[in-house]
């Protein structure tokens, strides 16, 4: 029997943590009640709910748990943040601003505002590490700005940015500061009340905790607009009985690392370190993606010129790892964020996006490096260098 690929893609999902399944359990099986219900089982039920809630804000270090508002992912929090902040000032006026390196779930809930509510968008660029200069987004703002939406993590460079400058500048100007950290909360690297951010995305899949849930923070004394109504649940926020067991899993992930119970993540930055070290000398020509320092441990993307990302995974079946390249599943496209960086199309569709997490071994890292350097010398038009 053939072992399991090495799963090199944690910014696409990481796996369930075993101790989180262990406390979603119950509420898959025995305690089935809905936590609107008025007798024990709903009280129980309640009760997780509202543990899961402090959790996940003691995660992001907000100050009180009615700030996080619990959704289906970062994907509908991305939306109700984005459309419902800024339906909920439309007479101050209808202008936002994002950069050009966000998720398509911002940019998408950004082009409904513009397709259908007659907003106007600026999307601010990035440099060639992608950060965004608070300089820019400075440039960028005018009176009727409402909104400024940008990612704390890129998902797929992986850089982190500077928000607390751009808080400095939408805070005195009563502007609302969006951003998505589907990517960054699970390092513990957001914290919601330094930063200044007043609105924050979460997703449970990506710090080992179940699909299909997530959150958005929200500073309190926000007002938004809901984009889902109905029976009221989530502070009127998000309506629709609330999926108990991923709550709980949610929450049960969030405070295994605020409690230190996970690797730390300079396990994980050792690791992706020395892979890097490893194909940077195996393979010529062979460049990173994203800022030398400022980025997410596990983040690899790494550009293997002369090669196509989606050959080379081909012949890497026992490697899981994605190409950097497709924006979309199915698309045939150069991703938009490593165009942003300055990427020609070609150099794009030679990149491959590698995520190391958790779960990642010094075994696994010897293994894919030797694998990715072998595979890509092979299909190198000059191949050169040693293993
Ligand atoms: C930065 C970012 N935002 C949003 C999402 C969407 O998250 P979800 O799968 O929870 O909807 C992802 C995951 O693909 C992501 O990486």
């Amino acid at each position: 029997m053939s072992a399991a690929p090495i799963y090199l893609d944690h910014q696409a999902t990481t796996p369930l943590d075993e101790r989180v399944l262990q406390e979603m359990l119950p509420f898959l099986t025995s305690e089935y009640g809905n936590p609107s219900s008025p007798h024990a089982y709903g009280r129980t039920a309640a009760r997780a709910v509202r543990t899961a809630r402090r959790r996940v804000a003691d995660l992001v270090g907000a100050r009180n748990e009615r700030e996080i508002v619990f959704t289906s992912g970062a994907t509908e929090a991305d939306h109700l943040a984005v459309v419902g902040a800024a339906l909920a000032v439309r007479p101050r006026g209808g202008h936002l601003v994002t950069t050009t390196i966000e998720h398509k779930a911002v940019l998408a809930a950004c082009r409904r505002l513009v397709d259908h509510h007659g907003y106007t968008l600026t999307r601010v660029g990035v440099d060639r590490y992608g950060r965004v200069h608070p300089a820019d987004i400075a440039e960028a703002l005018t009176p009727r700005t409402v909104l400024v939406s940008v990612m704390h993590a890129n998902n797929e460079i992986g850089t982190l940015q500077r928000l607390a400058a751009v808080a400095d500048l939408t805070a005195p100007r009563g502007i609302v500061l969006h951003t998505d950290a589907a990517q960054s909360a699970g390092h513990g690297l957001l914290d919601v009340t330094e930063l200044g951010v007043d609105l924050a995305s979460l997703s449970a899949h990506k710090l080992h905790g179940p699909k299909g849930v997530g959150a958005l923070y929200v500073r309190g004394g926000l007002r938004l607009t809901a984009q889902q109504t109905g029976g009221g649940q989530e502070h009127g926020l998000r309506a629709g009985t609330p999926d108990v067991p991923g709550i709980v899993g949610f929450g049960a992930a969030a405070h295994l690392i605020t409690t230190d119970a996970v690797p730390p993540p300079s396990r994980v930055r050792a690791l992706r370190d020395r892979l890097q070290r490893r194909l940077l000398a195996a393979i010529p020509g062979a460049t990173v993606n994203g800022h030398p320092h400022l980025r997410l441990p596990g983040n690899l993307s790494l550009t293997l010129p002369g090669t196509e990302a989606a050959d080379l995974l081909d012949r890497l079946p026992d490697i899981a790892a994605s190409t950097g390249s497709a924006c979309a599943t199915g698309s045939a496209e150069p991703s938009h964020v490593l165009t942003a960086i300055g990427l020609s199309r070609e150099r794009a569709r030679a990149t491959l996006r590698l995520g190391l997490g958790r779960t990642t071994t010094d075994a696994d890292v010897h293994r894919a490096a030797e694998l990715i350097a072998r595979t890509a010398r092979a299909l190198s038009p000059t191949p050169a260098g040693a293993a």
